[in-house]
C-alpha cells in the first residue's frame, strides 16, 4: 500500500482488510478480528448490514447524486425521520459528509448572524478536524474546564453565541460531564440569549441507550450535528436546524454550497440507519449490552485492581486502567487483546482503552472479548517483566 498517504497519526494496524460483516474484520489470509471501535464510531448497525447494502443498490440504482438546483423525496424522507428523532420537530435538515463538516456548518450558520464575540465549548471537546470549530482560536473560544473546576461564574454569558455541548465524547475518552453542570450552563447561555449546539457525531444515534447523548441531560439543542453512526460507514452527516434559529438565519446572507450536499444516497444510508434501529429496538439492547459489559468489567476492577475506572452510557464505554510506573497495563493488555484478533482503541499517551462496538453486536462476541479480558488481566503475573 505504498500508493497511500496515511496522514491521520494513527497507527496502521492492519493494512489488507478485504471483507467486514456486523463486528467481525477479515484479511486476505483468512484471519477474523473482532471490531470493538466500529470504524471509529461509524458502523453502527454493523459492518456489511444487508439492509444498507439493498438501499444502496436501490437508491443508486436510481440517483445518487444530485446538484445545488435539485432535490429527491429520499432526502425529504429523511429529513423528516431526523426531525422526528432529534425532537427539532419545526426546523430543517442539511445533508452533509462528515462530522467535522456538520459542526462546522452549524457554527458557520450561527457566526453569519451573531454579534457576539465567543462560542463556548468544553475544554476536551473534540469538535472537528478543520475550520473555525477545529482550529478554535482562544479569541473565537471559551474552552471550559470542567474537570479542573473551572468556575462558571467566569463564564462571559452575555458574549456567548452558542454553548457547542458535546456529550461523553471527551476527545475519545468518553467522559460525560455533570448532568447539573451541563444544565446550569446550557440554562445560563439561553437566558443571555445564546444558542445550544449539540455535538452528537459520537453520541448521536443510540450509541449511548439514547437517540441523542443531550437526551441524558434533558434539553433539545437548538442545532444538532448528527455524522458518524448516521451512515453506518457510508459518509453523510446532518445539520439539523430548529425553527428558533431559522428565524435568524438570512439565506441572502449565509451561503454553504458543497457538491454533495443533500445527495439522495446519503438520504437514503440514514433514513434506513434510522429504520433499522428502531425496528430492532436497538435502543434497549444498547442500554442492555452495555450495563452487561460495564458489568462484567467492574467484576474485574473489583478482582483484580488493575481496572481504576469503567465508565460510559450505553455502547460508549473506557476502560482506566491504574498507573504503573515500570510499565503501561493498557498496552500490555492491547498487546493480548490483539494475539486473540480483538480490536479496540487505546489512544496513545493514555491507560484508556475505548471500546463502542456496534449496536447489533452477537452476545458470543461480547463474551469472547470479555473472557478474553478476563483471562488476560488474571494472567497479568506472568506478563510482568522479569
Ligand atoms: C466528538 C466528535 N466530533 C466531531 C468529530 C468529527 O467527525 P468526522 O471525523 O466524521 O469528521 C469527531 C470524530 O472523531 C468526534 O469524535
Amino acid at each position: 500500500m505504498k500508493n497511500i498517504l496515511i496522514s491521520t497519526g494513527h497507527e496502521l494496524k492492519y493494512p489488507d482488510i478485504i471483507r467486514a460483516e456486523n463486528c467481525t474484520l477479515h484479511d486476505s489470509s483468512g484471519n477474523i478480528y473482532l471490531d470493538l471501535e466500529s470504524g471509529v464510531w461509524c458502523t453502527s448497525i454493523g459492518h456489511s448490514n444487508p439492509r444498507i447494502t439493498e438501499i444502496i443498490k436501490e437508491q443508486s440504482g436510481k440517483i445518487m447524486h444530485t446538484g445545488y438546483c435539485y432535490l429527491n423525496p429520499a432526502v425529504e424522507k429523511a429529513a423528516v425521520r431526523l426531525l422526528g428523532i432529534t425532537g427539532i420537530n419545526e426546523g430543517r435538515c442539511v445533508f452533509l459528509n462528515s462530522g467535522s463538516e456538520a459542526v462546522e456548518f452549524s457554527v458557520k450558520a450561527v457566526n453569519s448572524f451573531s454579534d457576539r464575540p465567543y462560542f463556548l465549548t468544553m475544554k476536551d471537546s473534540y469538535l472537528s478536524a478543520y475550520g473555525i470549530s477545529g482550529q478554535r482560536n482562544p479569541e473565537e473560544w471559551i474552552a471550559f474546564d470542567w474537570i479542573n473546576n473551572d468556575r462558571i461564574e467566569d463564564i462571559p454569558f452575555d458574549k456567548i453565541a452558542a454553548f457547542v455541548f458535546e456529550p461523553g465524547s471527551s476527545s475519545g475518552l468518553v467522559r460525560f460531564p455533570p448532568l447539573d453542570l451541563i444544565r446550569s450552563i446550557a440554562d445560563k447561555v439561553r437566558s443571555a440569549g445564546g444558542l445550544i449546539i449539540g455535538n452528537e457525531i459520537t453520541t448521536g444515534m443510540a450509541r449511548t441507550g439514547e437517540w441523542f447523548g443531550y437526551n441524558h441531560y434533558g434539553f433539545i439543542p437548538d442545532i444538532a450535528a448528527i455524522g458518524k453512526g448516521l451512515g453506518n460507514g457510508y459518509p453523510v452527516s446532518c445539520a439539523v436546524i430548529s425553527e428558533k434559529v431559522l428565524r435568524r438565519l438570512d439565506l441572502n446572507v449565509f451561503h454553504y454550497g458543497q457538491s454533495h450536499q443533500n445527495d439522495p444516497l446519503g438520504a437514503a444510508v440514514a433514513c434506513e440507519v434510522i429504520d433499522v434501529i428502531e425496528e430492532n429496538n436497538l435502543l434497549l439492547k444498547c442500554r442492555q449490552d452495555g450495563d452487561l459489559i460495564r458489568s462484567a468489567l467492574n467484576k474485574m476492577k473489583e478482582k483484580y485492581g488493575i481496572i481504576s475506572e469503567v465508565r460510559g452510557k450505553g455502547l460508549m464505554i473506557a476502560v482506566e486502567f491504574e498507573n504503573n510506573t515500570s510499565f503501561s497495563y493498557a498496552e500490555k493488555i492491547n498487546r493480548e487483546l490483539l494475539k486473540n484478533n480483538i480490536i479496540l482503541v487505546k489512544r496513545p499517551g493514555y491507560e484508556i482503552f475505548r471500546i463502542d462496538p456496534a449496536l447489533t453486536i452477537e452476545r458470543k462476541d461480547i463474551d469472547y472479548f470479555l473472557s478474553a479480558m478476563e483471562r488476560i488481566i488474571s494472567n497479568m503475573k506472568i506478563l510482568l517483566p522479569d
